[in-house]
């Protein structure tokens, strides 16, 4: 919980899908020099395995691993380096091995019923994922309503001209996404913008 609350004291998780680990150490850079040294590297490539065992080398960062589907992706990122897991879903297998190993979880949940499995594990603080195609910030308030306790972190279809709908909402402590990390310019090599 104590990483959680330092990862979302930044407000914003960069969702990172890299094709390359080369770009790794350079990214983490840049993210430093923006002053968001905190990355969600998803499982969607190859190259995320090695991707956050480079990032991992940079002190400042805080590296997790995303789109974490399975027990054996968890064992991996935790390998390489990552100190927290994101799964765009629940899977009982994912959360029962990171909380019986002690692993911070960040599950996704989008429907009442996805929200009260979770919170029969202990775990109040889930994904919004894909938010906006789920309701948006008008569904976080209508699912905060009944679950008072529940923090929702949405992914998904946010960018700068809408993250402020999703971090003016109470039960929305940080929020994510991938536009700030956009792929054309990693693939460029363009860091510094
Ligand atoms: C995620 O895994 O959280 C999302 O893919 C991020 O969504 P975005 O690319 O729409 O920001």
């Amino acid at each position: 919980m104590e990483l959680f609350n330092q990862l979302f004291a930044r407000k914003i998780v960069p969702v990172v899908v890299l094709e390359q680990a080369s770009s790794a150490s350079d990214l983490a850079g840049a993210l430093i020099d923006g002053g968001l040294p905190v990355a969600e590297v998803t499982f969607r490539t190859d190259a995320a395995e090695q991707a956050i065992s480079i990032m991992a080398t940079h002190p400042e960062m805080i590296v997790g691993a995303g789109t974490v589907l399975t027990v054996e992706q968890v064992k991996r990122a935790v390998g390489a380096g990552a100190r927290y897991i994101v799964s765009p879903g629940t899977s009982r297998a994912v959360v029962e091995y990171c909380l019986s190993n002690s692993i911070p979880i960040l599950p996704g949940a989008v429907t009442a019923s996805e929200i009260m499995t979770l919170l029969d594990y202990g775990i109040d603080t889930v994904k919004f994922f894909p938010a906006g195609t789920n309701g948006g910030p008008g569904a976080i308030k209508a699912l905060s309503a009944p679950f008072t306790s529940v923090r929702f972190v949405p992914t998904g279809g946010i960018n700068a001209a809408n993250i402020n709908d999703y971090l003016s909402l109470p039960s929305v402590p940080a929020a994510g996404g991938s536009w700030m990390v956009n792929p054309q310019l990693i693939a460029a090599a363009d860091f510094s913008r």
